[in-house]
């Protein structure tokens, strides 16, 4: 099974420009999921809640997640802000490798997304409705990120070099720990 990185967080952390970033910097492939639900759907994010509502743009990051989890080369993804509240979605993550959070204060986010036909959700009151999401979302991510980085005042090229370095670090420490477990499983069955 492949260590991808998955890069979750709010719309306005960057999970798109960091994440391809990242994906620059340590030679992999990126998969991001509104690009990959246009790919798949022919349809942009806001044609898909004007013409078939909220619940069926969510089941299209459903889908898009899953399937680039069974990517076998290992890739950087930007994971849909709204994926974690699906159980099944949540299990592929933590199952799929290191999963880096942009953490950012609401203020934060407010401040880099306006308003805008770009993301459906904001149209009225972008900052109130940032707030209401972040205030749901923020313990879902939490619990799944291996690694946290903050964002706030921090520019996104430095904020790609942390998740690089950290995401390193943490598949290194992982493959090492499977090759100990191999090892030992190989040196246990010598010994038989
Ligand atoms: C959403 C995030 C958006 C987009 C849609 C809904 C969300 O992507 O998929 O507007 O619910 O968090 P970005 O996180 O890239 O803005």
């Amino acid at each position: 099974m492949p260590e991808h990185v998955l890069v979750i967080g709010m719309m306005g952390a960057g999970k798109t420009t960091v994440g391809r970033a990242v994906a620059a910097a340590m030679r992999r492939p990126f998969l991001d999921s509104d690009a990959e639900i246009l790919e798949r759907t022919g349809l942009t994010v806001p044609e898909i809640f004007a013409t078939k509502g909220e619940p069926a743009f969510r089941g299209e990051e459903r889908a898009v997640l899953a399937a680039a989890l069974t990517s076998p080369v290992p890739s950087v993804i930007a994971v849909a802000g709204g994926a974690v509240f699906n159980p099944d979605s949540r299990r592929r993550i933590r199952a799929g490798g290191v999963v880096v959070w942009l953490r950012a204060r609401p203020q934060t986010l407010a401040g880099r997304v306006g308003v805008g036909n770009e993301r459906p959700l904001l149209e009225h009151d972008p900052a109130g409705t940032i707030a209401r999401l972040d205030a749901l979302r923020r313990p879902v991510y939490r619990s799944l990120a291996d690694v946290a980085v903050d964002v706030d005042g921090v520019a996104p090229s430095g904020v790609a070099e942390r998740v690089t370095r950290l995401a390193r670090v943490w598949l290194d420490e992982r493959s090492d720990a499977a090759d100990q477990a191999a090892r030992f499983r190989l040196s246990a069955g010598s010994s038989r």
